[in-house]
């Protein structure tokens, strides 16, 4: 294809496996395709954004970092989709926990993504667009947690938000209301490509904080959190 490598991604076309993960930190990615894919690839580093592909248990799967934000992963998961024939991304990162429901380590898989970004603008849509997860991926997600058993999750909405040091402290009161189960940074415009490519995408996430409780998590505990989430992944890819 003539548009490999993009602007973003030196990997050549079939480097990557048809289901990418997709954490945050590209040293999360590191450690993914270290801890957990045998003979693991480096297919990417521009930018430092680290990208794998390997296998776990026969299955080829690839890993790699989507930056901060909503244009960090509008990017990334757009050469993805549209560039690299990748079928699915999986989100896996954190978010703060707005219903006080949910503790810190908790798992919640994104079934719909609010958002304060204007990133559906481009679309030109007479309306407004509710992005949600691939069902199919939701479903396998729940079943794979079902299976495990001791992890708690809940099913529902996330909010993507532009702004992690939001300015107007009503924010987490006002989308709480709404039954808005956490906060984070990228759900949907990952959402949003998906649609836009007929692709699948689907959000995991696990809780580091909650802004209604003020709980924390420990590094050590965001760790083996952290581990669970790839597991399920890892589980459905
Ligand atoms: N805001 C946005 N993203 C996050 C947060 C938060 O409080 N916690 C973890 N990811």
């Amino acid at each position: 294809m003539s548009h490999i490598p993009t602007p973003h991604i030196e990997a050549k076309a079939g480097d990557f496996a048809k289901t990418v993960l997709m954490p945050g930190d590209p040293l999360r990615s590191k450690h993914i395709a270290e801890t957990f894919l045998e003979d693991a690839v480096l297919v990417n580093n521009v930018r430092g954004v680290n990208g794998y592909t390997g296998t776990w248990k026969g299955k080829r799967v690839s890993v790699m970092a989507s930056g901060m934000g909503m244009p960090a992963i509008g990017i990334y998961s757009y050469e993805l989709f549209h560039f690299y024939d990748v079928e699915n991304i999986i989100r896996i990162g954190t978010a703060g926990a707005m219903s006080q429901e949910l503790k810190i380590r908790d798992i919640v898989l994104g079934m719909g993504a609010c958002t304060d970004s204007d990133y559906a603008k481009q679309f030109q849509l007479p309306g407004t667009f509710a992005p949600i997860a691939s069902y199919e991926l939701l479903e396998k997600a729940v079943n794979a947690l079902k299976a495990k058993g001791n992890v708690n999750y809940k099913v529902g909405n996330l909010y993507s938000s532009d702004v992690f040091y939001n300015d107007n402290a009503r924010t987490t009161e006002l989308w709480q209301k709404m039954g808005v189960l956490a906060v984070e940074m990228e759900a949907a415009a990952l959402y949003m490509n998906a649609a836009r490519c007929g692709k699948n995408a689907l959000a995991i996430c696990t809780v580091s904080d909650n802004l209604v409780t003020g709980e924390k998590t420990t590094s050590a505990e965001r760790q083996s959190s952290f581990s669970d989430m790839v597991r399920i992944a890892l589980e459905i890819a």
